[in-house]
């Protein structure tokens, strides 16, 4: 197990805890990347309330904060997070900046506020100034950070490693290693593991001469590719208008106690992976939940979990569909 977790180049959560609240996942998932590769532990919020759901688990120590989100103002959840916790640190992002909102996000506590597009220096830059005023890169304050309790990752196998090493073998005898074919090869090493793992995709990025982050940004604008194993079923909850003033939050927060996965995990048997959906067209039956083909509606916690503890480990494999 060191083996693979050395592999892996997995390194225990020594930084401090980050938290990124943007709702563009392919600017979330770019961010995510650029800190992880800095080694800090990041999580990401898609939206305001689970930005806030995500501040009452637990302690963070820097919020980056995209200012424009689908439900809550961000200026409102920097208002309620430094309310909360006033030594958090806070950068904004934004594509809409004016003077009078740098000037508002400052008076908050901001310690920064970028507009969009910025480079990953002028980002990692704003987080080192974030993370030096708030002295948390102090080790005492880091070794606090460690003690809290973390966000479960389900990590890759070790023969996962022993498949990326074989596919790899594979796509540098059939490709080239040119930038055009790139997808070919992410296709290739998704259709092979059933999701790209980190080790393929640095390796690809090598391979083709390619910033890792760019890579990165590949995968997670093309809704085809995975970072992360698949379950052996698929379930979706609809996060749509409906289905939230319904109670979709309510069954997230049952699978996440129940089953031990937020949206975009799978379970640690692998039976599962969840997902959540902007709309599933169905919303006079909501909260709408789906797995693997089968719509179920006027879902609640428990029927959710009466449906996916009913779920045969034999049913449907989705890798051999
Ligand atoms: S909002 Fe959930 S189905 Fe439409």
């Amino acid at each position: 197990m060191e083996q693979a977790q050395d592999a892996l180049h997995i390194q225990p959560p020594l930084w401090p805890q980050i938290l990124i609240m943007e709702d563009e996942m392919s600017v979330a998932k770019g961010l995510e990347l650029v800190l992880s590769e800095e080694g800090y532990t990041v999580d990401l919020a898609m939206n305001g309330r689970s930005a806030l759901d995500s501040f009452d688990r637990r302690d963070f120590d820097l919020l980056i904060a995209d200012l424009r989100l689908p439900d809550i103002d961000g200026m409102e959840v920097i208002k309620r997070v430094k309310h909360r916790r006033p030594d958090t640190g806070v950068i904004v992002i934004t594509g809409y900046s004016t003077v009078p909102s740098a000037v508002e996000a400052m008076k908050l506590g901001a310690t920064d506020y970028l507009s969009k597009p910025f480079t990953d220096d002028e980002f990692m830059s704003a987080v080192k100034g974030a993370l030096d005023e708030q002295k948390v890169l102090h080790a005492g304050a880091a070794q606090a950070a460690v003690a809290k309790p973390a966000v479960t990752v389900l990590e890759p196998l070790p023969e996962d490693l022993q498949q990326v090493h074989d596919i790899m073998a594979q796509i540098r005898q059939q490709f080239s290693g040119t930038r055009e074919e790139l997808i070919p090869m992410l296709q290739k090493v998704q259709n092979h593991l059933g999701f790209i793992p980190e080790p393929a995709l640095e390796e690809i990025a090598h391979f083709t001469r390619t910033p890792a982050a760019s890579v990165y940004g590949v995968v997670t604008f093309y809704e085809q590719f995975r970072l992360h194993p698949v379950g052996r079923h698929i379930v979706k909850v609809c996060r749509g208008t409906a289905c939230h003033v319904k109670g979709a939050e309510r069954i997230l927060n049952e699978i996440e106690t129940r089953f031990g996965m937020s949206p975009g995990q799978t379970s640690d048997d692998r039976m599962f992976t969840l997902e959540t959906v902007a709309c599933f067209g169905s919303c006079a039956i909501a909260p709408v939940v789906v797995v693997d083909d089968s719509v179920k509606g006027r879902m609640d916690p428990s029927k959710t979990s009466e449906v996916m503890a009913a779920v045969e480990p034999a049913d449907l494999d989705p890798n051999q569909s």
